[in-house]
């Protein structure tokens, strides 16, 4: 079955992760179809919104941790960094629907996001930390940007979750709605974007990204210098293979 679901219609590209059954976590060759989408929505004229979303009951368990093992990205052009460059760049408006968990890259992709509906089931982490890495897709700016510190301490060093009320609070969410909705509001609120006049569209979200894009795509280099490496060194390894092994990783000698 296909674990990227393509859907344009009406202006608006609509990309569905379709992996429930290992909780839409993400692969390499999904990464390079969403990338891929990414690149060709950008291009084409008549796609004038995207929407990301997950399923009702799970956005996205973040990079697939066998993947991690077993293939780990290696250079700046792996399927995984030209996502993380698709989504921080992309001109158009990009929406997501949001329920149930959303860890790793299922939260750090949000903060490229420019509305973002979620499910009031939807709970954000970026564990990166307990799995002996560091932050990516920019979230190491941009978190603390937008939450603050201290609560970015608490997200990124201890790895904590927070819910749906704290990310509308900080606004990395615009609306909370029940989980069964989530998907059909942002449709709704895409398509009203896709009514409008896309050179203003463009210009508004390039206006308002302005002051960090340098910074980001800076910010994205530097930490997927460290993830790269990190992701070979023993506590990475540890984490990867007692997920796998489905026990407590034991980082007493890492
Ligand atoms: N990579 C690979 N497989 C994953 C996965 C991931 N990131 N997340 C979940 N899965 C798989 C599980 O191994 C399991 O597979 P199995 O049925 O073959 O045993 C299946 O998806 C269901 O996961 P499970 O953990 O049983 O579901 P749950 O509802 O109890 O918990 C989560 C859901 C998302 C909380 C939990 O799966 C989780 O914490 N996943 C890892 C998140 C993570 O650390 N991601 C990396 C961030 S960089």
């Amino acid at each position: 079955m296909n674990e990227i679901l393509i859907d344009t219609s009406a202006g608006v590209m609509t990309i569905t992760l379709n992996r429930v059954e290992k909780k839409n976590s993400i692969t390499s060759a999904m990464y390079a179809a969403m990338a891929d989408a990414l690149a060709q929505a950008q291009a084409d004229d008549d796609v004038r919104a995207v929407v990301l979303q997950g399923h009702e009951t799970i956005f996205s368990a973040g990079n697939d941790i066998g993947d991690f093992l077993t293939a780990p990205p290696s250079t700046p052009d792996a399927p995984v960094f030209r996502f993380m460059r698709g989504i921080s760049t992309f001109p158009k408006p990009l929406l997501a629907a949001v329920c149930g968990p959303a860890v790793g890259i299922g939260t750090t992709l949000l903060f490229h996001c420019d509305l973002v509906y979620a499910g009031d089931n939807a709970a954000f982490s970026m564990p990166f930390v307990n799995l002996g890495l560091c932050p990516e897709a920019a979230s190491s700016y941009l978190a603390p940007q937008l939450m603050g510190y201290g609560r970015a301490a608490e997200a990124l060093l201890l790895g904590e979750p927070f819910m749906a009320e704290a990310a509308l609070e900080m606004g990395l969410i615009s609306r909370i709605v029940p989980p069964a909705e989530a998907a059909a509001l942002a449709q709704r609120q895409a398509q009203k974007l896709a009514a409008k006049p896309i050179s203003a569209l463009i210009e508004t979200k390039r206006l308002m990204k302005k002051g960090q894009a340098s910074l980001v795509a800076e910010r994205i280099g530097e930490e997927g210098a460290s993830f790269g490496r990190m992701l070979h060194e023993p506590a990475a390894r540890e984490a990867f293979t007692a997920f796998m092994e489905k026990r407590k990783p034991d980082f007493s000698k890492v």
